[in-house]
């Protein structure tokens, strides 16, 4: 039976990060808004409490009932988690003046704990905390303090649980810094202790375990249904594809629509690869509806709403075409998406702040009256990737860049035409095959090193240039690369001036309609990744 660890999200910016934690020690987990228990669950093996922004002083603190779990499971409370628990078992939590912030040390440390099994003492770990726990509830008992923090770690042992009339009652466990986050330099021992020790996670989540138990649960799931999924060239949604098609075969239909604003050749060469992975597509060559749409439209705001609105339009006539086929027996009832998790952990975010909106197909019309399958709901990014290699699917699919649903739309100043689009793909074209060529130090390709890159045409800009003899005025492209690990935050990539000076050269001298080249130097925030 699948075994997981629940994370109860307090709000935490850390709490993504205890789950990726949990999956490194090949172990599934959830993370549920705090007050989401799941009642009744017999694969939870044990519970983690997240940090949170609040004080469990301030009136709107999330609060959890405790005795859904404790004595039941073991439970491990990270910072307001530890703090939740002093309070509400009968300890107390004070603003004092030993806040910490930052690096520390766990001066003691009580190293028979099944917590601290491996740790050194003096072990770094880092703190983030206001308030202060001033005194542990009854039956606790402290395992680990800085020279600040007295009850820095606790736990109480299972039998020593108040009010336990089971012989069996498990233990709990509080820490004051967060394990999750790297600083804490032996944070994944500790996470390691908690859930394989302590909870007993046999580690027996991996890519080959999720595609067998995901490929039966689609089995049972779709039975006989058919299915349509829309295909963007991206890892996700060609990921989800597979798994999909290795499920139910041909009654999956893939639609992967060509908006005329994809990169050079990039419609031809996906669906040759989605052809060699035996996929079921179609391919709508939809581009000359979105150029004609597009004509003279030069706020970016607006373009993007014309590509959405069409998008949907193009896609909902052919999945309608498909449900409405009398051509088999089998009703078509799903429609399939690459969701993975981060997506839908940002638009569970409890404290309510939206990250980033999601651009999914969206706005099917009822009547066509589809459910949704999200395979990858699951997983993270990189979880993706390597499910992708488990199904062995070539690595140039699994190691794309993202690339903006609205293509090079967003990388065109002002209005769009055939003609700016085509020489944006060239110059786009030899900047990602050099990317490729070239090899950083340590000899991995530059493209790996890029979380994403791409060209820009500063079609509104014109500037003078000398070619021959010849006086030239046309436009600059520029160039974008940043490394990022989520696109939320992004830092300008560092790329060797020799490389930049070799695509520079190229480009000017191959790309008609463009004589100077430069690289954009912005960090997201301020700037973002895409121009528009
Ligand atoms: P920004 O420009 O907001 O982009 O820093 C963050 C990440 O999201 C991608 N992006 C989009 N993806 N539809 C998409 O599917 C869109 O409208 C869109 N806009 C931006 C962008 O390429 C980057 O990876």
């Amino acid at each position: 039976m699948l075994q997981k660890i629940i994370i109860l999200d307090f709000g935490s910016q850390t709490t993504q990060l205890i789950g990726r934690r949990v999956r490194e020690l090949d172990t599934f987990c959830e993370i549920l808004p705090y007050n989401k228990f799941p009642k009744d669950d017999p694969s939870v093996i044990g519970v983690i409490l997240s940090g949170s922004p609040y004080s469990v002083h301030d009136p709107e603190a999330f609060k959890v009932d405790l005795s859904q779990f404790v004595g039941r499971l073991p439970v491990l409370g990270i910072c307001y988690g530890a703090q939740y628990i002093a309070q509400t078992l009968g300890g107390m939590v004070e603003k004092t003046d030993s806040r910490e912030y930052g690096r520390a040390h766990l001066e003691t440390i009580d190293l028979s704990n099944a917590l601290f099994k491996g740790f050194d003492s003096g072990s770094q770990v880092w703190m983030s905390h206001g308030d202060t726990i001033t005194a542990i509830p009854k039956g606790f008992q402290v395992i680990g303090s800085t020279k600040d923090v007295i009850n820095a770690a606790f736990w109480c042992p299972g039998e020593k649980i108040v009010n336990s009339n089971s012989s069996n009652c498990k233990s709990v466990w509080a820490v004051q810094f967060h394990p999750e986050v790297y600083h804490t330099l032996q944070g994944m021992q500790l996470l390691k202790n908690f859930v394989v020790d302590i909870c007993g996670s046999r580690q027996n989540w991996s890519a080959s375990s999720f595609v067998d138990t995901t490929v039966q649960e689609l089995k049972a799931q779709l039975g006989q249904d058919r299915v349509i999924l829309g295909l963007s060239g991206g890892v996700d949604s060609s990921v989800a594809a597979v798994l999909l098609n290795k499920a139910i075969g041909k009654r999956l239909t893939c639609i992967f629509v060509d908006h005329g604003m994809l990169r050079k050749n990039e419609f031809q060469q996906v669906m040759h690869d989605y052809q060699d992975l035996g996929l079921n597509v179609i391919g709508v060559d939809a581009s000359a509806k979105f150029f004609s749409d597009l004509a003279g439209v030069t706020d970016p705001e607006q373009k993007r709403k014309i590509i959405g609105r069409d998008f949907v339009e193009v896609f909902n006539a052919e999945a309608k075409k498909i449900v409405n086929s009398k051509s088999s027996d089998s009703k078509c009832r799903w429609l399939a998406q690459g969701t993975i998790y981060p997506d839908r952990i940002e638009s569970l975010n409890i404290t309510g702040k939206v990250i980033k909106s999601h651009h999914n197909v969206g706005g099917l019309p009822k009547e066509m009256n589809l459910q949704l399958c999200e395979p990858l709901k699951w997983l993270f990014k990189d979880e993706v990737r390597r499910v992708g290699r488990q199904l062995q699917m070539p690595e140039h699919l699994i190691e794309r860049h993202p690339f903006p649903g609205p293509g090079l739309a967003v990388r065109i100043l002002g209005d769009i035409t055939p003609e700016k689009v085509q020489i944006l793909q060239e110059a786009d074209d030899i900047f990602i095959r050099s990317l490729r060529q070239y090899a950083d130090v340590d000899g991995t390709p530059l493209y790996n090193k890029v979380w994403q890159a791409g060209a820009i045409l500063l079609s509104t800009v014109r500037s003078v240039g000398v070619m021959g003899d010849e006086r030239t005025y046309e436009h600059p492209v520029a160039l974008r690369a940043v490394t990022s690990t989520d696109a939320m935050t992004a830092d300008w990539a560092h790329l060797p001036y020799d490389f930049l000076a070799k695509v520079s050269n190229e480009i000017i001298n191959k790309v008609r309609g463009v004589n100077r080249v430069c690289y954009d130097i912005s960090s997201k925030p301020p700037a973002t990744i895409e121009w528009e």
